[in-house]
């Protein structure tokens, strides 16, 4: 049993393996948040809050006289507008042409096992796991007959919390939301450190890490995507947190579009994270009887540090979040014609390619944008889902038979949700675009967004995608969105509330891809925009794995998968070998290396396999077949990050260790090269101490690999690497 209640105190105790979360209703019916942090009992502990009579705080209406009972400084669950609490708020709503205020107190509560969902929302599931309960607590509006409930999933054996919100309004008239958040959580002690993933395009997740200041700070995107700029992933942690040391929560909203994370920390140092969807343009009705459930919000705590939490999210979002029938499968490893051609190909040139990717013993050929519509660069074609025959030279069904026919499988780029303004889908239905009447569109790599929040719109793209995967026998797609959303508004429902369209839009977009799936069950999905710019929980729900950038550049990649490392499985992080020199920065490394940190993710290529020389083919080669045999390892061992690329100028290393610690592999890439070198001795991790290892024909016992290390062989080039493979020898008595 994971969930706690003691009915006379109103105490509500979640407990994981190693940690435990609280709330109390107190006798004012006030839901209290009382505790979450490293794994105690079902005490109370309400007693820490200690009221005080602080100046221009305020008192609920019934409080009247006890001028130490206030909202501006307790630790709440879900704050609201409207009660005397002047911190960042999860909710603000009111009727429709009213002022917003709220005043929440307890109504009831629901416990039962197994974990609820969200319609239409992506959202973790139990799967097999019956170790899963939901706690659903209501709360009701002191005045009006406005409910919020809240919703926990308690996954007790993997340290996760997960959180919702529905909002019911069963007044006569209609209400207005103006903000919905996933999650309030309030912590009494706010000494704490911000670590976040901020980036741009082809610069995503670059880890930054500060200490939580007084006042408001913002983790967001405004960009109808979750964005390369920032990312729906975040840790609090103590001061002094390392990898293997201390305590810290990890964040992260299960959602693609707009999100908000605010920190605040307070006048008596209390730290309060709301978190959800971006309430910039959001205004949502709620007519009599209507609700709105919030997206999810996934929850961890480590109290021994930061690996510990990675290794909790990591897992979580691989069992009971990605469901795609490929999520343990060895995940075909391929070559992507993007930086092979460009917009120039044929499918003679793409029949070469596959000849290749058979050659070297790869499995599939992704085929990228241009091979529909008029598409010969970016300006045009978007939205127009038919074949170019007269480019391909052939159909489609044709090309892939012949890929096939090789022995290679065959995958396909789509943008389904774009439109360019040269192409006949927008010359037909110029009102499908996103754009607001009267004004000229925001223009983005010349190409406007479809409104997904059209049943219209849907049903088309929905249809196209249909024609194009039961054309041939297509195993894969890159789903593509290139662009950041502007100006939302709703063409054919200017009465509706256009502050919906964002979030419509995103519930359009999910409704989409799960029809796509659910017609093509095997099918691998793989997201991107523009790289990582739709890298987050809500995705991997679809896609087991994503285009994890659209930098391949070996070094630049080490501190873009870091920092992916920290909130997501590896497995999900699609990392490809490209030409060099570099076609983002125009850095020359050697292919070994290129090699190696594509290993770090599902691995494949992403240049011309028939301009390789013979010696890069034999590489590439043994990389391929390298990768495959240790595949599961790659793709399911525990990770380990063995130092960190912000702060290590001359080298950058990483582990997988197999479940059953029978075998690891180290990368190690070189990041600077010295003259009179010091020598790295690297130390690995996660070993049984006790058993022997084999690393290049010598013998080391688990302990000294983990307390001594390794002791590197001297770089002989720049950025040159080396990846170590230790296999149990026997087990030390
Ligand atoms: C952006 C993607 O990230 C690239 O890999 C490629 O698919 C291009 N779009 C194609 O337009």
């Amino acid at each position: 049993m994971a969930i706690y209640i003691d009915q006379e105190k109103k105490l509500f105790t979640l407990q994981t393996r190693n940690s435990t979360y609280q709330m109390k209703v107190d006798e004012k019916g006030v839901l209290l948040h009382t505790y979450y942090g490293e794994k105690a009992d079902e005490s109370d502990f309400s007693y820490l809050i200690g009221p005080f009579d602080r100046g221009f705080s305020g008192q609920p209406g019934d409080a009247c006289g006890d001028r130490t009972y206030s909202m501006d400084y307790y630790p709440l669950e879900y704050p609201v507008l409207g009660n005397g609490d002047f911190r960042v708020k999860a909710l603000l709503a009111g009727p429709k042409d009213g002022p917003a205020a709220l005043d929440l107190r307890y109504a009831s509560y629901e416990l039962w096992d197994g974990k609820y969902d969200l319609t239409g929302l992506p959202a973790l599931f139990a799967g097999e796991d019956t170790c899963v309960q939901t706690l659903e607590i209501t709360l009701k509006d002191l005045y009006r007959e406005v409910y919020v409930t809240l919703l926990y999933g308690v996954f007790e054996e993997q340290d996760v919390i997960t959180r919702a919100a529905r909002i019911t309004n069963r007044e006569k008239e209609v209400w207005t939301l103006r903000r919905a958040m996933s999650l309030g959580l309030d912590f009494l002690q706010g000494d704490m450190d911000l670590i976040h993933f901020y980036g741009k395009h082809a610069g995503e997740r670059q880890l930054e890490r500060r200490p939580v200041m007084h006042g408001i700070e913002e983790i967001s995107s405004t960009r109808g995507a979750s964005g390369h700029h920032h990312n729906p992933f975040m840790i609090l942690s103590g001061r002094d947190t390392v990898e293997d040391y201390g305590a810290c929560y990890g964040i992260s909203l299960v959602y693609s579009g707009s999100f908000k994370f605010q920190v605040e920390k307070d006048q008596i140092d209390g730290l309060r994270l709301v978190g959800g969807l971006n309430d910039e343009e959001f205004v949502w009705e709620l007519a009599e009887n209507e609700s709105f459930v919030t997206p999810e919000v996934v929850l961890t705590y480590s109290g021994q540090g930061l690996t510990r939490l990675s290794g909790n999210m990591q897992s979580i979002l691989h069992k009971h979040l990605i469901r795609s029938w490929w999520k343990d499968q060895a995940r075909p490893t391929l070559a992507n014609n993007w930086e092979a051609t460009y917009f120039q190909f044929d499918a003679k040139k793409l029949l070469q390619l596959a000849k290749e990717v058979a050659d070297l013993g790869l499995d599939m050929l992704v085929l990228d944008d241009g091979w529909f519509g008029k598409r010969d660069d970016d300006t045009s074609g978007l939205g127009d889902w038919f074949v170019n025959e007269k480019k391909l030279g052939c159909s489609l069904k044709e090309l892939v038979d012949q890929v096939n026919g090789l022995g290679v499988k065959f995958g396909i780029w789509m943008e389904p949700e774009m439109v360019s303004e040269d192409s006949e889908l927008f010359r037909a239905h110029p009102d499908w675009a996103l754009q607001i009447p009267g004004r000229a569109p925001v223009r983005s790599r010349d190409q406007l967004i479809l409104d997904l929040s059209r049943k219209d719109v849907r049903e088309y793209i929905k249809e196209c995608i249909e024609q194009i995967l039961s054309s041939a026998n297509i195993e894969y797609v890159k789903w593509d969105m290139n662009r950041s959303m502007d100006l939302a508004f709703n063409v054919t429902e200017p009465g509706v509330s256009q502050g919906a369209v964002r979030h419509r839009y995103m519930l359009g977009l999910y409704e989409i891809m799960e029809d796509m799936l659910t017609r093509h069950p095997k099918l691998l999905l793989e997201g991107c925009s523009g790289g990582g710019g739709r890298f987050d929980a809500g995705m991997l729900y679809y896609s087991p794995q994503i285009w994890c950038s659209d930098n391949t550049d070996a070094i630049e990649r080490l501190r873009i998968q870091y920092g992916t490392s920290f909130g997501y499985p590896m497995s999900a992080v699609a990392a490809h070998v490209s030409a060099c020199p570099n076609h983002q920065n125009g850095r020359v490394t050697p292919f070994k290396t290129r090699g190696i940190c594509a290993m770090q993710g599902a691995f494949g290529y992403e240049l011309d396999l028939n301009k390789l020389s013979e010696q890069e083919k034999k590489e590439a080669k043994e990389q391929a077949a390298f990768y495959k045999k240790h595949q599961a390892l790659f793709q399911s061992g525990d990770y380990y990050r063995l130092n960190s690329p912000m702060d290590e100028r001359a080298y950058t290393a990483w582990s997988y260790v197999a479940k059953d610690q029978s075998k690891a592999i180290l990368s190690v890439v070189h990041t600077d090269v010295y003259a009179n070198p010091k020598r790295i001795r690297v130390r690995f991790k996660g070993l049984c101490e006790k058993t022997s290892y084999r690393i290049n024909g010598e013998v080391y016992t688990g302990a000294a690999l983990m307390r001594g290390g390794y002791v590197l062989p001297v770089p002989e080039c720049a950025y040159d690497s080396c990846m170590l493979l230790a296999e149990a020898a026997d087990i030390l008595q």
